[in-house]
């Protein structure tokens, strides 16, 4: 009987998608299993050159598998996921691999391979992305788990990647959980991106009264430089589309209101608990949250504005559309490469907390094709870090100072602006802000620290002295060397 070498569970969009990419690599044989039979029939029935083996049960589905058994769940995060492990672990041998192939909370990956290990069975929590067409041409993939998993996952998952210059966009990010927290990190930029390329375009419609279907054009010309990226592509398609029902652009009858499904926030709640600032991917979920408050914002409406010549107050012109147009270019791709920067510091410290040796190198080679953040400038950052491993800060590398020497002086200006205008930018805004205190001498953190010695003895350390000090603010005010007690 023929075997297959991979199976996966789970046929909604993604899972057929992922299924039908493995079947038509050349050597993959594919298993599927499906809760509902009848979807598994309809993808069989519908896909006859793929050559799946089709199960009705965990059991028929796990006999179907070449040994060592390797499947890829892909169902909805959360209890479902659970569910499946277990039917998994079940019918699974010890040196059989488990992988969970959806957007998983990266501490729920460390729990499930802690407990599916104690069977002996690899679980391996790994990050896809690109979508439902990137599951179905070549995604990029980022796996966790174990070192021996990977001996027989890699190639497997190396047969259906994006491959960028020869290389698959997959490498084994790190042990458990490292796989699923680069993916949430993904997430996170994703958001920051599409939030400033959401304000990018909200500058230029207000800024110069431009329609959608020229501003498409401006990102259609945008994607030819320094900026070419998957999201900046999509968007001009988006800008471009025009409402069958009513003849305007689709972008002016969509709702307002963004939602999320979760991996944003988690970003930011992890980066909260390390000690992270991610500000621009912060500010892009507070955005959508923000936008899904229509009471609020509905009484918000008649509050006071600026006024209408708001253009020509931030330096008593009126910049040139071409000009101002080009200021946000530049403003865009300032804020972008600190949305990354910030990523990458998110990944550091995970990695350090965790344990897991993240090369930050191979992350950003494999997010230059197959997901949604693939963008040219990918390249510079593993460029950068092969440079300089032990870079502090992306932001620091050589390429990204001469970036910033090249944009900051119109990211200030687009700022400004948008601030006199009254137009919310706050990707932008934060972004410029976390540069200018990265790179302040000093920060007024000192008074902060003034303040907190005052209310609460909380001591503050001197830039002139060693030891740790408090001022009796209440008695003389004289400093005194702090003990235990402060
Ligand atoms: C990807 C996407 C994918 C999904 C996000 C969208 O990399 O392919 O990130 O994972 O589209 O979950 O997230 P929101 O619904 O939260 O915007």
């Amino acid at each position: 009987m023929v075997q297959a070498n991979i199976g996966v569970v789970g046929l909604a969009v993604m899972g057929s998608n992922l299924a039908r990419n493995f079947a038509s690599r050349e050597g993959n044989t594919v298993a599927v299993y499906n809760r509902t039979w009848a979807k598994t029939q309809t993808l069989v029935t519908d896909h006859p050159e793929a050559g799946f083996i089709a199960s009705k049960t965990i059991e028929e589905f796990a006999a179907s598998l070449a040994k060592p058994r390797t499947a890829i769940i892909m169902v909805k995060a959360g209890t479902p996921t659970d569910a499946v492990i277990d039917e998994l672990v079940a019918v699974f041998e010890p040196g059989d691999i488990i992988v969970d192939g959806g957007n998983a909370l990266f501490t729920d990956t460390i729990r499930r391979e802690k407990a599916v290990r104690e069977t002996g069975i690899n679980f391996v929590g790994a990050g896809i992305s690109g979508g439902e067409e990137g599951a179905l041409k070549g995604p990029s993939i980022m796996p966790g788990g174990s070192d021996e998993s990977w001996v027989t996952l890699g190639p497997i998952l190396k047969s259906i990647a994006a491959v960028v210059d020869g290389e698959p966009c997959v490498t084994h990010v790190g042990h458990d959980g490292a796989g699923h927290f680069v993916k949430m990190i993904h997430n996170g930029i994703e958001y920051a991106d599409m939030q400033l390329i959401a304000e990018a375009y909200d500058l230029i419609r207000r800024g110069t009264g431009k329609p959608p279907a020229e501003i498409a054009d401006i990102f259609t010309e945008w994607n030819k430089g320094e900026l070419e990226s998957y999201l900046i592509e999509i968007t001009a398609e988006v800008l471009k589309q025009v409402d069958a029902k009513t003849g305007t652009p689709l972008v002016d009858v969509i709702l307002d209101e963004a939602g999320s499904k979760g991996t944003g926030v988690w970003t930011v709640q992890t980066a909260l608990d390390l000690g992270v600032p991610v500000s621009g991917i912060a500010e892009a979920v507070f955005a959508r949250a923000l936008s899904s408050k229509p009471e609020q914002r509905a009484a918000a409406a008649s509050l006071p504005g600026p006024d209408e010549n708001a253009w020509k107050l931030a330096d008593g012109s009126e910049t040139s559309t071409d000009a101002f147009i080009e200021g946000v270019r530049l403003a865009l791709y300032a804020s972008k490469v600190i949305a990354y920067s910030q990523g990458f510091d998110a990944i550091v410290a995970g990695a350090e907390q965790y344990g897991w040796d993240i090369k930050k190198g191979d992350i950003a080679r494999i997010w230059r094709g197959g997901c949604i953040i693939r963008a040219r400038f990918l390249n510079r950052i593993t460029d950068a870090y092969a440079e300089n491993p032990g870079l502090v800060a992306l932001v620091t590398a050589p390429f990204f100072v001469d970036v910033m020497e090249r944009t900051q002086t119109a990211w200030r200006t687009v700022v400004a602006d948008a601030a006199h205008a009254g137009i919310p930018t706050p990707a932008f805004s934060s972004s410029l802000a976390y540069y200018d205190g990265l790179r302040a001498d000093r920060l007024p953190t000192s008074l902060v620290q003034g303040q907190r010695d005052f209310f609460g003895a909380h001591t503050y350390k001197r830039v002139d002295r060693e030891g740790t000090f408090h001022t009796l603010w209440s008695g003389d005010r004289s400093e005194i060397e702090a003990t235990d007690s402060h």
